[in-house]
């Protein structure tokens, strides 16, 4: 980790970071949901019955960690997720949710260890992303052995690959390049549930 994403971590309130946490986990259950329903392979299907089961425990994971730090449940935007989606383009079939999906995962673990990382970070934060932590790498891997296995049936499904790739990257430069002030007004923003 850099020396920029460790202090941009330790620089965010930990309650408004873990409520990102818990919205995006909450999307996540959302779109495996509707993948779910367009897979027509049991294997995919276990697949995805097995992640939607993960991402709902996750996000009831961080809402019982906001809760025992006295914290409010906010609903918000979960700035990643939709500027992946704006830069993405609307999904037209399962392998574009596929390829979103296993970008989106990359990212989440990346996020998760970088965490992971902070010295400061509370045992109970360290411990709920450890445990977080195996599930998400799971996820990564088995949505790549299914686009692998999509690309070995069709080349053209590489294309969207790289195209989720680079709507990834697209979005975490923009993130990047938000003011902290901004993210302050977004956290301010968030409505107490
Ligand atoms: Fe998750
Ligand atoms: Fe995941």
């Amino acid at each position: 980790m850099t020396e920029v994403e460790k202090n941009r971590i330790e620089e965010l309130d930990p309650l408004w970071l873990l409520n990102q946490y818990r919205v995006a986990e909450l999307r996540g259950a959302g779109a495996i949901m509707r993948m779910g329903r367009l897979a027509d392979d049991l294997t995919l299907t276990t697949d995805l019955s097995r992640h939607l089961r993960d991402e709902s425990v996750h996000a009831w994971l961080w809402t019982k960690v906001i809760r025992d730090m006295g914290g409010q449940l906010v609903e918000m935007d979960e700035p990643y997720q939709t500027r992946l989606a704006l830069n993405f383009g609307i999904p037209r079939s399962l392998t574009d949710l596929l390829a979103l999906t296993w970008v989106s995962e990359r990212r989440g673990v990346k996020q998760y260890k970088e965490h992971l990382d902070v010295a400061e970070a509370s045992p109970l934060i360290k411990r709920t992303l450890r445990g977080i932590l195996k599930d998400e790498q799971w996820h990564v891997e088995y949505i790549s052995k299914e686009l692998q296995r999509r690309v070995h049936a069709d080349a053209r499904v590489q294309q969207t690959i790289d195209k989720a790739l680079e709507a990834d990257l697209t979005s975490v430069d923009a993130l990047r390049a938000m003011p902290e002030l901004d993210k302050v007004a977004a956290h301010d923003a968030g409505q107490p549930l």
